[in-house]
């Protein structure tokens, strides 16, 4: 049976029609115990979902719909190792990566966790070595720079993470983070490198991307232009992969590469040896940490019961934006300047993970599948978007994100920061009603001819959706939480949908394209091969550079 035929679908498409003219507000004002009802916490985070367009028969549907798609049998056959991704033929077990339990993870009959320790392991020998000094660069120098030399999974996860945890982080050892073939990139980070004590990671899952592979040859040859000597090549590269030959054939000693499995998703690669970058910058134990967090997340996805199961609640209220209220995107807002990276990682989370139009069976959708998501830290969002979000025409269902410490307490800023976050979140549920709109004007003495003409533009609807996760301070264990909440969000959306979320065929079609067009950048005779736009733009850039 198609999806939007179902019993649970049908059911939720005419609750929808009733849910359009119930406002939050009133479900505030009918229920003072929504919030009570509406909470739940995990470690130290509170999530906060009372602040949606649902009621108690909303959830209630929505949950049938979740049971009627199997979200747990589904669940189960991720964590058990079978091969979900289906058209890549590989299991899905980025859990077995912070699997922190002594329970064996199956894949094809063999546990992989000793392997997992293993390279966890190595990776701990060498962060010891590059943070104690004793790792040296060809003259001898310790390390003060690591490069991390990815992109995608292979850039987004380390960045954001860095970038989350800079606080744990040594001041003598900076991470930097080459990613776009644009040799801007790779030039400015190396401007601000010294050769001889800098360690470049070469961060690819497969070995062959062409951004990757073109920043770290570039990179190989800056090195060797001051080393003069290719052994400096085994003191200042490794490389992070699961291409063994590849990593071989570009010249890194198999010593300093760290391995992971094609049943790590590369947007699921950050708790693998792809976080190398974040275990060198705030230490193996804070890694670690990250991992205990995500491992809390695993526990709680895989054990508590659908009704109090914070990433399936996560999921249906996106699905009930999404399919049954016309959202067409998704707003991740953190209150938090180092989760300036959560909204971009996200991006590329779940949109490469649930931008498909496809079912798993190969049959179009007929219904919605993946929101654009998007959002920058608050309060600089507040002063740039949240006007349409407020006022403008399109629903926009938003997560707040907001520690209740400051790792940088300093005068009011924290307290300012926080009321602006529970601000927002009010005033979103709330909006203001034409009739307090005409008493403030009111108050301010204005004349009945200038009242009427404000009125309207002074109202807000309010009645739009908030998530709030509220958490005691930003550390590695919460933020590995967080992350692995997401994903799971991820996971069960694509689960309803019933679609791949662990393929990117999608990213495919401009690669072979570009593959085609690079040689005809160099001919001078004029492009004809493509249409007309193309041949011209062509042309015209061989004229302009
Ligand atoms: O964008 C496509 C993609 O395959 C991502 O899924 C992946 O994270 C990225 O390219 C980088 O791939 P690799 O780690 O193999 O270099």
């Amino acid at each position: 049976m198609r999806l939007t035929e179902s019993p649970a679908y049908t059911a939720l498409t005419r609750h929808s029609e009733t849910m359009r003219k119930t406002h939050m507000r009133d479900l505030f004002a009918a229920d003072p115990g929504r919030f009570a009802a509406m909470h739940l916490t995990l470690g130290d985070i509170l999530f906060d979902y009372s602040k949606n367009r649902v009621t108690a028969e909303t959830l209630r549907l929505l949950l049938d719909l979740a049971r009627q798609e199997k979200v747990e049998e589904r669940r189960e056959a991720m964590f058990a190792g079978e091969k979900i991704n289906v058209t890549e033929g590989r299991a899905v077990l980025h859990t077995a990566l912070r699997n922190r339990s002594d329970r064996p993870v199956l894949v094809n009959g063999r546990d992989v966790m000793p392997e997992v320790r293993m390279v966890l392991a190595r990776m701990r020998g060498f962060c010891k070595a590059v943070r104690s000094g004793s790792w040296k660069g060809f003259t001898g120098k310790a390390i003060e720079n690591v490069v991390n030399i990815g992109i995608g999974g292979s850039d987004l996860g380390p960045q954001m993470v860095c970038q989350a945890l800079a606080h744990y982080a040594r001041p003598d050892l900076r991470v930097h983070f080459v990613s776009n073939v644009d040799g801007t990139h790779v030039m400015e980070t190396l401007a601000q490198v010294d050769p001889e004590t800098t360690l470049f990671l070469v961060a690819s899952k497969t070995f062959t991307t062409q951004e990757t592979m073109t920043n770290a040859h570039t990179a190989r040859d800056w090195l060797l232009a001051h080393a003069r000597d290719e052994a400096a090549v085994s003191r200042h590269f490794a490389a992070l992969s699961t291409n063994e030959k590849a990593v071989r054939a570009f010249g890194i000693d198999p010593d300093n590469m760290f391995g992971f499995w094609d049943w790590v998703g590369g947007r699921y690669s950050l708790w693998s040896a792809i976080g190398l970058s974040i275990a060198l910058y705030v230490g193996m134990d804070r890694f670690e940490e990250l991992l205990d967090g995500a491992f809390a997340a695993d526990e709680h996805f895989r054990s508590a019961p659908l009704e109090q199961n914070i990433p399936v609640l996560m999921a249906l209220l996106g699905i009930w934006y999404n399919n049954f209220l016309g959202a067409q995107t998704h707003a991740i807002l953190p209150y938090d300047q180092y989760l300036a990276r959560f909204a971009a990682y996200f991006q590329q989370g779940d949109m490469e993970s649930n931008g498909k139009r496809v079912r798993l069976d190969g049959q179009p959708v007929d219904y919605q599948t993946g929101p654009v998501v998007w959002g920058e830290p608050g309060t600089n969002g507040q002063h740039a978007f949240y006007q349409l979000i407020h006022q403008g025409t399109k629903l926009i269902p938003c997560d707040f994100l907001m520690p209740a410490r400051s790792l940088n307490p300093v005068g009011e800023h924290h307290a300012i920061l926080a009321s602006n976050f529970l601000a927002q979140t009010e005033a979103l549920m709330r909006g203001k009603t034409e009739d307090e709109a005409r008493a403030e004007l009111e108050r301010q003495g204005l004349s009945d001819e200038a009242i009427e003409r404000l009125l309207p533009h002074k109202v807000f609807p309010g009645n739009k959706p908030t998530n709030s996760f509220l958490f005691r301070v930003l550390d590695p264990k919460t933020l590995g939480t967080l992350i692995a909440l997401y994903e799971h969000k991820i996971f069960v959306q694509g689960a309803i949908w019933n679609v791949n979320s662990f393929d990117q065929w999608g990213v495919e079609l401009g690669k072979q394209l570009a593959n085609a067009i690079l040689p005809e950048l160099e001919d001078d005779a004029p492009a004809t091969g493509h249409d007309s736009s193309t041949n011209g733009l062509i042309d015209w850039f061989k004229k302009l550079r």
